[in-house]
């Protein structure tokens, strides 16, 4: 017999235990015909063939059947800034002009709580319907914008990491705090929200050029102070920037080494970009199991840089993959993946579809250090999942037809799908978002 079960979703459904081998296919789980059983609280109970399931006694007839949809875990963004949704797609800067033009300005309004909790929700709106249901993100340096979002998350049920940005230089006035209010609003967002529910804090000072020495030195107190804190920034991202730092911080070896020095590496930093690194600074990084989120659109949009993925991995440097709206351009990690295989093969290096499909999902997961929770559908995980259209367009329904691999077919999807190819997104077990199709 089964075990007991709530809900039951039949599908083609695809994750991954492990880093997949493109050779063997090791790694991958792959259901033409599956179901997805998920308990009354929302966790995943198994999934299998339905012939299986059925022959060890599933009425078929009671699940939720999608014959021409894919099921996997839903989708996770390792680096995203949700008061930028506004200025996704503004014109003609790099890095710090960018920041001053568009950047700076729309994160002002964020002192509105009001404002800050209508972005919110249209910010969650926006990652549910392009399939995302866990990210790391930045709000602003105002905390009521922090609480906003982890409200608007909190309500959903969401796993989500965030956390107040720090600066106190460098940046307009307004969008300033201080070394010692910032230490004092952190702790305060701390202890309401970190572990509550599913929501984990980030501690997030934004990048070196914004935090006086004295503000880098509390957070790193902060960070051995609580159990289970993340840390979030930005790393060598753009070549200006990198010498920006150098006359910022004359004492320091190197860019990452402001960091380093104030102990904010470890597992549970994430750093964003990491395009102009060193080879000490890999191995550091490597050293503390720190990791780098790769992102491919923003890189491109900003012009600033092309990831080493090959260089980075070598020195066994661990990378996810991210978005970073607003510097990035779309909040699909689909349209992610496809500029990712881009920003890659002029490098002459490869992203597999298998592999491309693992880094989303679980690969991010293990990434985040989430992987005990989410990221594929081991029984006790979260059944946080999605259901995906590969055929939403002319085009692509014609190319599918074309394919004769499940990897081929991945590869289609990831070159040319966008959010309108996500269906649906459960958030555990429970569906928050449904397109209404063009084509239905
Ligand atoms: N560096 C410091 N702040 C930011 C930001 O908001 N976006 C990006 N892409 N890089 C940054
Ligand atoms: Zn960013």
């Amino acid at each position: 017999m089964t075990a007991a079960f709530d809900k039951a979703y039949r599908a083609t459904i695809v994750h991954f235990t492990d880093a997949p081998n493109p050779q063997t296919g090791a790694g991958l789980e792959y259901f033409e015909d599956g179901v997805l059983l998920v308990d009354a609280q929302g966790h995943v109970v198994t999934v299998g063939h339905a012939w299986n399931l059925e022959r060890q006694g599933l009425d078929l007839n009671l699940c939720q059947h999608s014959p021409d949809q894919l099921l996997m875990p839903g989708l996770i963004d390792s680096h995203i800034h949700y008061p930028q949704t506004e200025v996704i797609a503004s014109y003609g800067e790099q890095l710090i002009d960018w920041l001053n033009h568009y950047t700076f300005p729309a994160e002002q309004a964020f002192s509105d709580v009001e404002y800050a909790r209508h972005e919110a929700e249209r910010f969650v709106d926006l990652l549910l319907a392009h399939g995302t249901t866990t990210a790391m993100v930045y709000t602003t340096v105002y905390p009521q914008s922090t609480d906003a979002f982890f409200d608007v998350a909190r309500q959903r049920d969401l796993c989500m990491l965030a956390g107040k940005v720090m600066m106190d230089r460098n940046a307009p006035d307004a969008l300033l705090d201080t070394a010692t209010d910032s230490e004092r609003q952190c702790r305060a967002l701390i202890e309401r929200w970190h572990h509550t529910g599913r929501l984990h804090y980030a501690l997030t000072p934004r990048f070196a050029p914004t935090s006086t020495p004295e503000q880098l030195r509390l957070t790193g107190e902060l960070y051995r102070a609580y159990e289970g804190l993340y840390l979030q920034t930005h790393l060598s991202e753009n070549l200006n920037e990198v010498e920006w730092v150098k006359t910022l911080f004359p004492d320091a070896r190197d860019y990452l080494d402001v960091y380093d020095r104030y102990g904010l590496l470890g597992e549970r930093s994430v750093f964003g970009h990491g395009l102009h690194l060193s080879d000490v600074e890999l191995q550091r990084l490597a050293d503390t199991g720190s990791s780098v989120a790769f992102c491919p659109t923003s890189n491109l949009f900003l012009g600033s840089g092309l990831l080493n993925a090959r260089r980075l991995k070598e020195a066994g440097v661990s990378i996810s993959i991210a978005t970073d709206v607003g510097g990035g351009t779309s909040f699909s990690m689909l349209r992610t993946l496809a500029e990712g295989y881009k920003v890659l093969q002029l490098q002459g290096q490869s992203l597999h579809p298998l592999q491309a499909f693992y880094w989303i999902t679980l690969g991010n997961a293990r990434a985040l250090k989430l992987d005990h929770r989410i990221g594929n559908f081991a029984p006790g995980k979260d059944a946080d999942f999605i259901l995906i259209d590969r055929s939403p367009s002319p085009l692509q329904a014609y190319r599918q037809t074309r394919t004769k691999t499940l990897a081929e077919s991945l590869f289609a999807l990831m070159m040319l799908g966008d959010e309108n190819n996500i269906a649906s997104t459960y958030v555990m077990g429970q569906r928050q978002f449904q397109r209404q199709s063009a084509r239905a």
